[in-house]
């Protein structure tokens, strides 16, 4: 069948995107599909309505690719499409939201407030150390972390939304898990010289994976159970990637859950495909499980 693959995009995470939708668009067509890369820009109803494909495979990241917008317009042209639906992208986009869920279903996040932009540069509620972010980004994008000891609130960039999240900092390890279908697979413990930051994300050896994870039993598969349970609270569909950090030093409570992706990314150096693959997937088996997964 015919595929289109959405990337791109004028999200903050487009360079991201492309390399998702580049990846998965070489991948289909070696499991023989015809495929089409689709940069989605303002005249995406129109191109999509002249390639009338029988697929979407969705590889965007970010505001509106990842946040519901662009999965209400597949709705719209009753056009089957790859990951989550309008309502589960739409909250897991959304921080406050998704841990408000996430309480509701007992899974540990740390606390947070929304404030203006002028606020989190004023006096505010939180006590460092703490961080702040918009509360809708992804690829750790305008991550400002105030230390311990830290001189008052951080300068806030321009571009910074005009209401942003002001989070209480889980120290620890980082550790990620991945959800396909009704299964989680193992937990990756990412190792970076500092922060996981964008660099650290997505340059050639900007970070160490470790998988499965060197952690006790206990920890392990609670991380499995919390990106299972995290993943049926908001709804996702055919696959999600639940980050978690772990404070060793107090055991099973140290262990928080920052945020749920339903648009995890698969770049060459991203921790999904890595993980598919310990369970037995190739790159190219994974694209395919997500676009038998497709629906509207
Ligand atoms: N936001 C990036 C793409 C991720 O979560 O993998
Ligand atoms: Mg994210």
């Amino acid at each position: 069948s015919k595929i289109a693959v959405l990337m791109g995009g004028p999200s903050s995470e487009r360079d991201v995107s492309l390399s998702t939708g580049r990846g998965c668009a070489e991948a289909l067509r070696g499991e023989g599909y015809r495929v089409f890369e689709v940069d989605a820009g303002a005249d995406l109803p129109e191109r999509l309505a002249e390639l009338r494909p029988d697929i979407v495979f969705n590889a965007l990241h970010g505001r509106w690719g990842e946040d519901g917008c662009v999965q209400g317009l597949l709705e719209w042209l009753r056009l089957p499409y790859t990951h989550s639906g309008v309502l589960a992208s739409a909250t897991a986009m959304d921080k406050t939201r998704s841990k408000d869920i996430f309480r509701a279903h007992g899974l540990p996040v740390v606390d947070s407030i929304i404030v203006s932009r002028d606020a989190a540069q004023a006096a505010h509620a939180m006590t460092p150390p703490y961080v702040v972010k918009p509360n809708a980004e992804g690829s750790s994008v305008g991550i400002y972390i105030v230390h311990e000891g830290a001189n008052g609130p951080p300068k806030l960039a321009d571009t910074m939304p005009a209401e942003v999240m002001v989070e209480t900092y889980a120290p620890g390890r980082e550790l990620t898990c991945t959800v396909l279908g009704d299964e989680a697979l193992t937990v990756t413990e990412i190792l970076t010289d500092g922060w996981y930051d964008y660099e650290a994300k997505y340059a050639e050896g900007g970070s160490a994976h470790v998988l499965p994870a060197d952690l006790p039993a206990e920890i392990f598969t609670a991380c499995q159970d919390y990106a299972l349970r995290a993943h049926r609270a908001l709804g996702c569909r055919s696959i999600s990637r639940t980050d978690f950090r772990w404070d060793e030093s107090r055991g099973l409570d140290g262990l928080i859950l920052l945020e749920t992706n339903t648009q995890p990314g698969m770049t060459p150096t991203s921790l999904s495909p890595e993980q598919a693959q310990h369970a037995g997937l190739t790159f190219g088996q994974l694209c395919v499980r997500l676009v038998e997964d497709a629906s509207c």
